[in-house]
């Protein structure tokens, strides 16, 4: 949109523009969802394959931004099959927060919008929602009691003021309004003790500034899990914890998914948390998936430039190196992204077919699918993920 294509820099007259667009298609998009949420049958559809959770379909979430469209998410492909863990890996900024929180429908809105695409959410009696078109008072019921979302900074997600106990009680309450009050209790105290805390009655009285973070984080685990949903979102949920605690609150985790038969969604950019724990792998990079397959496939044989680069910057214990390797050059203006393909700039592995457009998926084998011209020949082709032009909105 705007006239300087290659420069940051808006003028007045072109920044008034961004901000009349953003207007009348914010207000548009808006009552849309709203005329969709009164009709059942336009937010009611059917999973493709009813042993996966959810299934991602080309999903576009874009933010209508002072600085024109941000295309944080850009027809992205993918599923989380039943009772697994699925790992999403990318750098800062590849869009990894806002697919989980598209599907939370927990979007700073009207700037941000799901503008195409469809989110399946399986609802285990042979129908789904497209979360997309779902309405707010149906999505209350998926959240916290069929999906839950764990964040990385507990310390900012728990209430300061309020005791431990009260908050975990205050989300069971709402979920099992018919529950006594001693109920409850007990049932906070029960998910206290399946987190591991071992003073779970002095825990249940205490302010969240009294506990570790490795406790705290114990403790948002307790509240996303209190209601056994089917899907827990994990977004960098050991970021903010030290190595040894890290790798305690992740056996917690993958110990609990198994109990519930719940499947985790797990985002991060550390390739050692996804290896130990991950059934399959999503790759982002740019707002779009590059590579997916199982965590055999990525980690023993990653094929997108970019993955083999994240690969070769991961620390190995036992190999001695000078330096450690780092991608060369950034990630293109998520504003004016180019048609080509987005890691070109950067890869070192480029062949005459990447001057042509943004590459397809390239299906290798029933699991594995890469986005990159290098492996045109090498398996079956099956199309580019899908972008919305935003001026036809
Ligand atoms: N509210 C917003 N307004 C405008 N742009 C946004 C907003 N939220 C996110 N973005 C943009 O969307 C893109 C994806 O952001 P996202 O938070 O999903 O990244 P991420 O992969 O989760 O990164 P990190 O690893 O740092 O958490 C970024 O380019 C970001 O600038
Ligand atoms: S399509 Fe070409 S430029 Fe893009 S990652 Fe593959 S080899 Fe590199
Ligand atoms: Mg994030």
């Amino acid at each position: 949109m705007s006239e300087h294509k290659n420069s940051s820099y808006i003028s007045a007259k072109e920044s008034r523009k961004i901000t009349r667009f953003n207007r009348r298609v914010t207000k548009k998009l808006e009552r849309e969802r709203e005329a969709a949420g009164h009709d059942p049958s336009l937010y009611t559809t059917v999973m493709k394959d009813p042993n996966n959770v959810v299934e991602f379909d080309n999903v576009c979430t874009y933010f209508f931004s002072d600085n024109g469209v941000v295309k944080a998410v850009d027809g992205v492909n993918f599923s989380v099959p039943k009772c697994s863990t699925v790992g999403v890996v990318g750098e800062s900024g590849c869009g990894k927060s806002v697919t989980s929180l598209s599907l939370m429908q927990l979007l700073q809105r009207p700037s941000g919008q799901t503008v195409g695409g469809q989110i399946r959410f399986n609802l285990g009696d042979g129908t789904a929602y497209d979360i997309v078109k779902t309405p707010t008072s149906k999505m209350q019921e998926i959240r916290g009691n069929k999906i839950s979302m764990i964040f990385q900074e507990p310390m900012t997600s728990l209430n300061p003021v309020f005791r431990i106990g009260n908050q975990v009680d205050e989300v069971i309450k709402l979920h099992n309004p018919q529950m006594s009050d001693e109920d409850v209790k007990a049932r906070t105290l029960e998910m206290l003790d399946m987190v591991g805390i071992a003073n779970r009655e002095g825990v249940y009285r205490m302010y969240p500034h009294e506990l570790s973070g490795g406790m705290r984080q114990r403790i948002m685990i307790a509240i996303a899990l209190a209601c056994s949903p089917t899907l827990i979102i994990a977004d960098e949920p050991t970021t903010a914890l030290d190595v040894t605690i890290q790798a305690q609150i992740l056996d917690l985790l993958q110990g609990l998914k198994d109990k519930l038969n719940s499947s985790i969604m797990l985002i991060t950019h550390d390739l050692g948390v996804v290896a130990g724990m991950a059934d399959y792998v999503v790759v982002m990079y740019a707002g779009r998936v590059v590579e997916k397959g199982t965590a055999d496939d990525i980690f023993h044989h990653p094929m997108h430039p970019y993955t083999i680069g994240l690969m070769r910057s991961k620390p190995v214990v036992g190999r001695k190196v000078d330096e450690l390797y780092s991608i060369p050059g950034s990630v293109p203006n998520p504003v004016n992204m180019p048609d080509y393909c987005y890691f070109r700039d950067r890869c070192e592995l480029t062949c005459d077919r990447c001057k042509g457009l943004y590459p397809p998926e390239i299906k290798i084998s029933d699991t594995h699918i890469v986005s990159c011209y290098r492996y045109y020949e090498d398996g079956e082709v099956l199309g580019q993920p899908k972008s919305v032009n935003v001026e036809e909105l």
